[in-house]
């Protein structure tokens, strides 16, 4: 099967690896070639380590690297019978490569976009054919994360549905079925985690460090909030937050926070970008409980 995959960032890499780990062909399309090149080099690192772990032989090494083609022209798509889109958070965007990549896939491929919180009828109202378009947001590390939220939009054909959840199932994860609404399932769970961490914060009844260390030493979160967030991105985790406000009306519950919004300006985008709340480039200076 060949599979295209837009967006090489955080989520497109590791879903690629995912798909060539399965055994299929992948078209790996990014407008951006400093990041074509820089998932290339992760991707060889990731598959490295699992060698030294020996869960990887350097055999199937090669062959995952070797199935990738890493693509700055959206034309390689010609041949991809499922499309994901892992690109920015921005509906317009969003919108306008899916109109694109119409153009050049058959007419039966199928095309999902990794949106975690746009709304899939809108993306897919994009398309002459939105029948053949859903959600399928995978969670970050994508390889390492078994939950795949698939989403129906009101326009997505039954058997579209059914035949992507079984692969995805095929892959080895655990799809779950989730409505069309703002954050889906994990999100929309997730914003007051952020939000209250947040409010904490910038009220200052304690500080980045005592929060993460009394939600993962305490409360047994794997991550604390501000390490979460800093290994999602300050860029994805802010927008997500602001759609998801404007979708609920401007419930308060899901209220942004400027703190993050400066973070996000400032391009402190958090591990990818080496600075958020810790600093990753040095990081004996990060404040401790
Ligand atoms: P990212 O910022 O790491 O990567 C996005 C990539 O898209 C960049 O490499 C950029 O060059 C590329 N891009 C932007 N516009 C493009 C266009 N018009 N055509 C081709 N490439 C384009 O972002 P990330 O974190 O991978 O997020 C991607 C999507 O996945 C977003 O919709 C996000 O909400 C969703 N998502 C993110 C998660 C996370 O933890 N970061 C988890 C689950 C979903």
């Amino acid at each position: 099967m060949v599979i295209g995959v837009i967006g090489a960032g955080t989520m497109g890499s590791g879903i690629a690896q995912i798909a060539s780990t399965q055994g299929c062909q992948v078209v790996l399309f990014d407008k951006n070639p400093k990041v074509l090149q820089q998932s290339k080099e992760k991707l060889e690192k990731i598959l490295n380590r699992l060698i030294e772990k020996s869960r990887l032989t350097e055999e199937e090494k090669l062959d995952i690297i070797n199935r990738i083609t890493y693509s700055k022209d959206l034309k390689d798509f010609k041949t991809a019978e499922f499309c994901i889109e892992a690109i920015i958070e921005d509906l317009e965007v969003k919108q306008q490569v899916f109109k694109d990549l119409e153009q050049i896939i058959s007419k039966d491929a199928v095309i999902a976009t990794n949106t975690s919180s746009l709304s899939i009828a809108s993306i897919a109202s994009a398309l002459k054919h939105p029948e053949r378009c859903l959600g399928v947001h995978f969670f970050n590390p994508a390889p390492l994360m078994p939950l795949v939220e698939i989403i129906p939009a009101v326009q997505t054909d039954k058997i579209v549905f059914d035949q992507i959840f079984e692969m995805i199932k095929s892959w080895g994860k655990t799809p779950v079925r989730a409505k069309d609404t703002p954050g889906f399932i994990v999100n929309r769970v997730a914003r007051p985690f952020y939000g209250e961490a947040l409010r904490i914060l910038e009220e200052d009844i304690a500080d980045v460090a005592t929060i993460d260390w009394a939600m993962t030493a305490l409360g047994h979160f794997k991550m604390g909030p501000f390490q979460l967030m800093d290994f999602i991105g300050h860029d994805v985790n802010y927008a997500v937050t602001e759609t998801v406000f404007k979708a609920f009306y401007y419930d308060p519950r899901y209220k942004p926070s400027f703190t993050q919004k400066r973070l996000a300006e400032a391009g402190y985008l958090g591990r990818k970008t080496g600075k958020g709340f810790y600093d990753y480039n040095n990081e004996s200076i990060n404040p401790k409980p």
